[in-house]
């Protein structure tokens, strides 16, 4: 048996589940009929269906549903006996009876009843209610720490482009000649003057980089990047300070790049238990912009970009 009812046959073993029920049910059934003389009536059929239901989709079936879907189910079935009760009339007169009985207390036993049944009814439900909502005893500190700069990925998808954070380069970190400006290039770099109306290269992208932030990152990051911007101090955490050494000064541009595209909201689970206010500007830049940002950023405040190795 136990070999028989395992995960991975649903559909075969509620039938099954089903069929053995219906089956009890039926003996059962006609057993009390032979003995008492009568059978069970309408509404303790309803209510013993409405149990062995709920006890097959709860505790029997393996896998186990979702709650939302045994919600659904239970409901579709409270339906389905409710009509079945009520289908005719004499089977609707019998089945209302002791409800009736109990809420106009006909008898001295339905008026216990009754009176039972309203304190335990709302107690019952404020306890449910309560247990359902209050967090759990000794509720524990979240356990992870905030990962300020979370491990990034191999490689991430930027507007249906790919990039490997290894490999990839900020194409607009070159030259006149179109060289790559590498470690040892620095000073080439920062002696730029970007408000220069010829510049050209990296200096004329530094310039373009420079728009991009101050139309879109000075609110929260500050005209100084110093994370000090105007909306700063509405957001925990508050925007990074790009001037401090602990940010962009330790990563790499790949990196930096990697989160502008994504921002707060598609960070790893890392980040959290805080999540920052970052948007993702991969839906609202194009990546070229997003490049240049980086490369202003780290222009503006004279860090060079972590490397590799
Ligand atoms: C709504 C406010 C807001 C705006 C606008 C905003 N940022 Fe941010 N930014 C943040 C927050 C908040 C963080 C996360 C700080 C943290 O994680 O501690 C962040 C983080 C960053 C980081 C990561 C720094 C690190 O150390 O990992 C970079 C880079 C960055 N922002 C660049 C930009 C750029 C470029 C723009 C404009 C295109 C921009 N931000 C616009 C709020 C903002």
């Amino acid at each position: 048996m136990a070999t028989f009812w395992r995960p991975g046959m649903m559909p075969i073993q509620l039938l099954l589940t089903i069929g053995v029920t219906f089956l009890i049910f039926v003996i059962g059934h006609t057993f009390i009929k032979k003995t008492f003389g009568r059978g069970l009536p309408m509404l303790a059929q309803g209510a013993l269906t409405w149990l062995a239901a709920f006890t097959i989709f709860k505790f029997v079936i393996s896998p186990p549903i979702p709650s939302s879907l045994l919600y659904i189910y239970m409901g579709l079935i409270t339906l389905v006996i409710g009509l079945f009760i009520s289908a005719n009339e004499v089977s609707w007169t019998e089945s209302k009876k002791p409800i009736v009985d109990t809420l106009i207390g006909a008898t001295p036993l339905h008026r216990g009843v009754r009176a039972v049944a309203f304190i335990a009814l709302p107690l019952g439900f404020g306890w449910g209610t309560y247990t359902s909502i209050a967090p759990p005893k000794n509720f524990p500190e979240p356990p992870e720490l905030r990962t300020v700069h979370p491990a990034p990925p191999q490689a991430i998808k930027v507007q249906d482009k790919q990039f490997t954070l290894q490999t990839s380069k900020n194409p607009f970190r070159v030259d006149v000649k179109g060289e790559y400006l590498d470690v040892g290039k620095e000073k080439e770099f920062f002696a730029s003057n970007p408000f220069d109306p010829n510049a050209e290269g990296y200096v004329k992208y530094v310039k373009e980089g420079g728009e991009v932030f101050f139309r879109n990152c000075h609110f929260c990051h500050g005209d100084n990047l110093d994370g000090r911007g105007m909306f700063a101090f509405a957001f925990r955490p508050i925007p990074a300070n790009l001037a401090d050494p602990g940010t962009i000064a330790q990563l790499q541009e790949t990196f930096v790049f990697w989160r502008i595209s994504k921002g707060g909201m598609n960070a790893p689970r890392e980040i959290n238990p805080w999540d920052s206010a970052m948007p993702p500007w991969e839906e609202h830049l194009k990546i070229d912009d997003i490049w240049k940002v980086a490369l202003f950023e780290y222009w503006h405040t004279e860090f060079f970009p972590r490397t590799w190795d």
